[in-house]
């Protein structure tokens, strides 16, 4: 059976310039299951905002297919949200209005009252609350803003939310704790997000399932790692878990070294472009109870 959003031999190559080509990636092939939170990491310049762009609806694949719910998208619509780095508020509306604008276009027979009790819910779910929901953009702090964007994303419940780089813009502080509001929301309704992020720790913290992507060009999703760490999870407590260190430490690897190394290899002979899962545990019994090393599974998917 298809995964519920299923990426297909997807192929991006642009002009170079030069009257040749540039491929950006080549038959990129993976799935996301329903309510399940995949981040994708990889280095600046791997194609991340180009995958989400073709998610999206926004841009067109130069071949292959996203299938999502049994349909290919085509087009932008509102069974997508996307939340980017730089919050695309409406500036002449308050922090209320952005909110009810897209909930209202989602839910034609919803009265006035109904369409507002559900902005104000999901504003107060990324702790913003009172008089602050009447200001306009321009009136509020870069992570306030950044927060209302969440929070018109979330209220719409499109079938896919798209989030490329949301936090990039936001000093280390804010950045946290909205990660953890970002997590409450996500927990409290069925979900499926597609996250972009260059930050190691915060895709540990948020993901079911982070993908790693080679560097450009010619970029490759290479692998898929499972993050066996239980939820509900927090940023002080995580990193306590047994497993932290050693996912982090085979994601560091990853983009120092292997991301480069792998850089522009074709797919090995026999193999489809899909990644490789990776599930690391150390928590499960090992063979030897000596063997102190991480337990380490890699399997093809
Ligand atoms: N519209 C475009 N025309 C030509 N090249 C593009 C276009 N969009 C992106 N690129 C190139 O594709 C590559 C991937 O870009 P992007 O998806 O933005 O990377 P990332 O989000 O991972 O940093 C880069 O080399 C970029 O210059
Ligand atoms: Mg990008």
């Amino acid at each position: 059976m298809k995964p519920y959003l299923s990426i297909e031999k997807l192929t991006q190559r642009f002009p170079d310039g030069a009257g040749g080509d540039l491929t950006v990636f080549e038959d990129a092939t993976f799935g996301v299951e329903k309510g399940e939170f995949v981040v994708i990491l990889g280095h600046s310049g791997c194609g991340k905002s180009t995958i989400m762009n073709i998610l999206a609806g926004l841009a067109e694949p130069t071949s292959g297919a996203v299938i999502m719910d049994g349909q290919e998208v085509k087009g932008p619509s509102l069974e997508r949200g996307v939340v980017f780095q730089n919050y695309s508020l409406l500036p002449w509306l308050s922090t209320l209005k952005n909110v009810t604008f897209g909930v209202a276009a989602r839910h034609p027979n919803w009265n006035r009252q109904k369409i507002e009790d559900h902005a104000v819910k999901f504003l107060a779910m990324v702790g913003l609350e009172g008089d602050v929901i009447h200001r306009k953009p321009s009136q509020l702090s870069g992570g306030m803003r950044q927060r209302v964007s969440i929070a018109r994303a979330f209220a719409n419940h499109p079938k896919l939310m798209l989030l490329d780089e949301p936090f990039g813009a936001l000093d280390a502080l804010t950045r946290g704790t909205i990660q953890d509001e970002l997590l409450n929301i996500w927990g409290q309704m069925e979900q499926t997000v597609f996250m972009i992020t260059h930050d190691i720790d915060e895709a540990i913290l948020l993901a079911d399932r982070i993908l790693l992507m080679t560097n450009g060009p010619q970029a490759r999703v290479a692998e898929s790692v499972e993050i066996t760490i239980p939820r509900p999870r927090n940023r002080t407590e995580i990193v306590e878990h047994p497993n932290y260190y050693a996912i982090r430490n085979h994601l560091v690897q990853f983009l120092g070294k292997r991301s480069k190394e792998l850089a522009g290899q074709p797919t090995p002979a026999g193999q489809t472009n899909s990644p490789v899962s990776v599930r690391i545990d150390k928590t499960e019994t090992p063979d030897d109870p000596e063997d102190k090393r991480p337990a380490l599974r890699a399997v093809n998917s």
